[in-house]
């Protein structure tokens, strides 16, 4: 499947086959196409959870308006990010890039976020989001459908 057929099919889906389970190659497959996605600084604040409990996974349908692809679907991944992962050692983030590259985005990143919140937030919600949509149609190149589900938090 190509990029624009991927992007064409691709779609919420609503039920899933409960008995399908994903190979660990594949997990590991669809986590490494998505981690190619870019993100602010390369920080990555993204933090996948992938819920295999079953108790857990009926706690989380619940909290989501019992929507079914939560207990059907063959994997499930909380999305959490790392707001604050830009004062975390940043230096590791550009650790495999060319030197001249280092020295000028490292010492950046510190005065670009330091003291602002707001945009500290959206940076970690933005990447999060890319690396999502290329993990949707990761997942459809890979022959699955996938379902981004909000939880309201209340
Ligand atoms: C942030 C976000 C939250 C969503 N939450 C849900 C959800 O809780 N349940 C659901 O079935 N679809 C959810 N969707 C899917 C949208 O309803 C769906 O993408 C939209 O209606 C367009 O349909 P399509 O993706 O099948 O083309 C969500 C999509 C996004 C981007």
């Amino acid at each position: 499947m190509n990029t624009f057929e991927a992007i064409r099919e691709r779609r919420a889906v609503k039920h899933f086959d409960p008995s399908h389970e994903f190979t660990k190659q594949e997990t590991d497959q669809l986590l490494d196409l998505a981690m190619q996605a870019p993100s602010s600084f390369n920080i990555q604040h993204w933090r996948l959870v992938n819920v295999t409990d079953k108790t857990l996974r009926a706690n989380l349908r619940e909290a989501a308006n019992n929507q079914a692809q939560v207990t059907e679907a063959s994997l499930l991944f909380v999305v959490t990010v790392d707001i604050k992962a830009w004062e975390k050692d940043p230096a590791r983030y550009w650790v495999n890039a060319p030197k001249e590259a280092q020295d000028i985005l490292v010492p950046w990143i510190h005065p670009f976020y330091s003291g602002k919140d707001q945009l500290q937030r959206d940076e970690a919600m933005r990447s999060a989001g890319i690396m999502l949509q290329t993990m949707m149609l990761s997942a459809k190149a890979m022959g699955y459908d996938y379902c981004p589900i909000v939880e309201s938090g209340s």
